[in-house]
């Protein structure tokens, strides 16, 4: 989705904005642009290509202020004249990550007043308003101030003026924006990757703040205009943690990753004899005995680990759980139920229809709250009550990975510290668990190691216009997440059913251009999934099977065969799932997509 980047400098800031757009690019886009103020004019460029045409067509810019963006189209065709930064009259530059819901209802009256819209985005009206609101002696901030008390919806601004090169104005509510503070320059961006190689010392802006962001320093207003403080952060995470290194695609090395990004979300649990609801936030050990259900709210990948974790809170903990989708949940009239647990679960803790789902959930009484987050000092941590980080690091492939099995490292840790509680694990159990958990890295990579014979199966996809995923019990959701990562970047069509559900509708689809994958773990269902994937075969459809040891399974007749390493119990999940990460990984190699920026999506959707 649509990044902010913005500098205010010693030096030439052009470099700066075309290096944070490039580290922006992860979150899907299909236009960017920047302006600079030089000599008291602004200079613009925009490009409907990549950042790297920007940048070729930026050889020569130069500015010490500048605001720069991609954008990822919602209001207007992606085109050069909807890129941002928007202009008024050649005085006022805006950057904006948002949508303006009363965005033509301003464009009449701003039409009226006779400015001039170039552009089919609602951005632009916040460009339009500010200008009118400067042009009858307000200073900057303050023009900004009463424009942006016009707007309805979400917003992260950055405002330059031509007449005054000393200043950016930026402004966030409903979408996120941060300001660096660094020793050459001050910097504003909507996310914090996008400041990494300049600076660590970063400060959150809060919903309805406004900040003055000069070369000297900086001041911050909240929604009422006082001045406020903002605590500054030392952010310990490193620009090469971004990095590519040896590999192709972010998520091929994202993929890789998943050993370390367990163990290091797993470290205060796996280093403690013992599991403690202290991990969840101070509030946990009072709260978690007074919870009757839990009620998990996400979107895309982060609802498949919510369906898996549902399976693990009923059969484990015994605590009856629901597991809904935000953008649904956020709109349904729903039986409030104060004795739930709201469990929101989200990569990036910016996913509009997420939080949207949150604040509903909390309007409607529920006062229980825990996130399940891989962003610390993200919108979802702050707004919920209790939090736990999956430390997976920045992912930056579209398609989740690493964040998705930390996710699920995290859930199935909450399922057993309530089993725990409420009295359904022993200390055997209890250390068996914890041995499994630690012994979970070294399984993974065990599954990694599968990657060259996972590719060589790819290649019978590089035909394939559909396929079908199937799995039973606690691997359903697996099959739904391993056809959403084959779609997501191959653009095969992928459907993913309860294998027992085959012979409800899917089974007329199967013949031998049909590739059914299924996922076979050995568990107490695997002669019934045997029995579903007979039915594939008498139709003459070809089955990929992913099998864990001793399930009996052997490759010929219409049967290709990936021997998992072992069966992982309750954690198979997470093992299965990285299987089909790579399947869909080097399918979409032979389809030459673009595996970390598939086209039309995006990393972190900040709009609904
Ligand atoms: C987008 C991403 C998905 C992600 C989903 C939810 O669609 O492309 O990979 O699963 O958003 O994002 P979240 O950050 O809330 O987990």
């Amino acid at each position: 989705m649509c990044g902010i980047i913005g500098a205010i400098a010693k030096n030439n800031v052009v470099p700066v904005l075309l290096q944070g757009l490039q580290r922006l690019e992860y979150r899907g886009y299909d236009s960017a642009g920047l302006a600079t103020i030089d000599n008291n004019k602004l200079q613009r460029i925009r490009s409907i290509g990549r950042v790297a045409d920007l940048a070729r067509q930026s050889s020569t810019a130069c500015g010490y202020i500048g605001i720069a963006h991609t954008r990822w189209a919602t209001h207007g065709e992606p085109s050069e004249r909807n890129a941002h930064p928007h202009l008024s009259g050649n005085l006022i530059a805006v950057v904006h990550n948002g949508i303006i819901e009363n965005y033509e209802e301003l464009r009449m009256q701003l039409t009226t007043q006779g400015f001039l819209f170039t552009s089919d985005t609602d951005s632009e009206v916040i460009a339009h308003l500010i200008h009118s609101h400067y042009s009858r002696g307000n200073s900057l901030l303050a023009a900004t101030q009463t424009a942006i008390g016009q707007l309805t919806g979400a917003y992260a601004i950055g405002v330059m003026a031509a007449d005054n090169s000393n200043q950016i104005i930026c402004a966030r509510k409903g979408s996120p924006l941060l300001l660096g503070l660094g020793t050459d320059g001050h910097y504003i961006a909507s996310d914090l990757s996008a400041l990494l190689p300049i600076t660590n010392n970063i400060l959150y802006l809060q919903d309805g703040d406004v900040a003055e962001v000069s070369l000297s320093g900086y001041q911050i207003f909240d929604a009422n205009g006082n001045t406020v403080e903002r605590a500054v952060n030392i952010c310990k995470l490193h620009s090469s943690k971004a990095e590519l290194g040896e590999y192709r695609h972010y998520m091929q090395k994202e993929i890789h990753e998943q050993p370390q990004a367990l163990i290091n979300t797993l470290e205060g649990v796996c280093n403690s004899q013992a599991l403690v609801p202290g991990i969840f936030g101070a509030d946990a050990a009072r709260i978690f005995p007074q919870i009757e259900k839990i009620l998990i709210l996400a979107c895309g990948t982060s609802h498949h680990a919510g369906m898996v974790a549902r399976y693990w809170l009923e059969e484990i903990a015994g605590i009856s759980c629901t597991v809904e989708i935000a953008s649904e949940y956020r709109y349904r009239v729903s039986v409030p139920d104060p004795g739930s647990l709201v469990l929101t679960i989200s990569q990036s803790g910016e996913t509009a229809d997420t939080l949207a789902a949150l604040n509903h959930a909390k309007d409607l009484g529920h006062t229980h709250t825990l996130s399940i987050c891989n962003v610390p000092e993200s919108a979802l941590t702050r707004l919920s009550g209790l939090h736990f980080l999956t430390h997976a690091g920045p992912e930056i492939g579209v398609a989740s990975t690493k964040a998705f099995t930390t996710q699920l490292a995290a859930l199935f840790i909450l399922t057993l510290i309530l089993a725990k509680q409420r009295g359904g694990l022993d200390s055997k159990e209890e250390y068996n668990y914890l041995h499994a958990l630690r012994h979970l890295p070294t399984a993974v990579d065990s599954v990694l190691k599968l990657a060259p014979d996972i590719a060589r199966i790819a290649e019978r996809f590089s035909d394939k216009r559909h396929a079908l995923f199937l799995g039973r019990g606690l691997h359903y959701p697996i099959a739904l997440e391993g056809a959403l990562k084959l779609k997501e970047i191959s653009y095969i069509h992928a459907e993913a059913y309860p294998a027992g559900e085959l012979k409800h509708g899917p089974l007329a689809l199967v013949d031998k251009e049909m590739p059914v994958i299924a996922v076979a773990p050995n568990d107490t269902l695997l002669a019934k999934l045997k029995s579903n994937l007979q039915e594939v075969r008498a139709r003459g459809g070809e089955l990929y099977v992913f099998a864990d040891a001793g399930t009996r399974f052997h490759s010929g007749d219409g049967l290709h065969l990936i021997q998992m390493p072992e069966h992982a119990g309750y954690l198979s999940p997470i093992l299965h799932t990285i299987a089909l990460q790579l399947l869909a990984y080097y399918v979409a190699l032979q389809k030459g997509t673009d595996v970390d920026k598939p086209r039309n999506l995006a990393k972190s959707v900040t709009v609904e």
